[in-house]
């Protein structure tokens, strides 16, 4: 049966354009729908580009209420029935009573080789520690940030005169190619880790 996913993006979607372009042929899942807490978010009109429906939930008008903006959100999310719900670039912390009924179910993709820096500003923690390789992590969501079992890794090497920036680049077109291998194995049932 053909898994239904679900991509929630704040950003460009960079990450939502390489999952979307993956599943097709004989991969087991379909994008179903992109959610975007971001209302002019550059993956929206990306995934409209690629035939995807896509809802936006704007968080500002929720304020501090993080469960009113949640209810919102299944609300509309639950029209496209999905099965597997993919972070990209997605930047709200989701709470426990979200995530209760997606344990297991959830995947997101971290700029960083987990559990090593969880959280923001992933890229220049590693250089001011002077790490000599750096990477991404897809982890299974759990209610405690970027703590989930892992699913896979990719590493890549520290340059010498790396940026925050230079890194980035390096690590996302990693993220690229880890994320649709890792949902593609994720939707046959494989959580064995995969790592590049
Ligand atoms: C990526 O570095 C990803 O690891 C992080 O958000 C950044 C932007 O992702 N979660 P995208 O280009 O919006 O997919």
């Amino acid at each position: 049966m053909t898994k239904r996913v679900a991509i929630f993006i704040s950003g460009g979607g960079s990450n939502m354009v390489r999952l979307v372009e993956d599943m097709k042929g004989d991969h087991p899942a379909r994008p179903v729908v992109v959610v975007s807490n971001v209302p002019d978010a550059g993956g929206i009109p990306a995934a409209a580009r690629l035939g995807v429906p896509t809802i936006t939930v704007d968080h500002k008008p929720f304020g501090k209420d993080r469960a009113a903006f949640e209810a919102e959100l299944s609300k509309q999310l639950a029209r496209f029935r999905p099965d597997i719900i993919c972070l990209a670039g997605f930047m709200r912390v989701l709470t426990a009573g979200f995530l209760r009924p997606w344990d297991g179910k959830m995947l997101n993709i971290h700029p960083s080789l987990l559990p090593k820096y969880k959280g923001l500003h992933t890229h220049q923690r590693a250089l001011e520690a002077g790490d000599t390789e750096a990477g991404c992590t897809v982890h299974l969501v759990t209610p405690e940030l970027d703590d989930g079992p892992i699913l896979g890794q990719a590493r890549v090497p520290v340059m010498e005169n790396d940026t925050a920036d230079t890194l980035a680049a390096r690590v996302l077109a990693q993220e690229h190619k880890l994320y649709p291998a890792v949902l593609r194995r994720f939707a046959e049932g494989n959580l064995a880790p995969l790592t590049f």
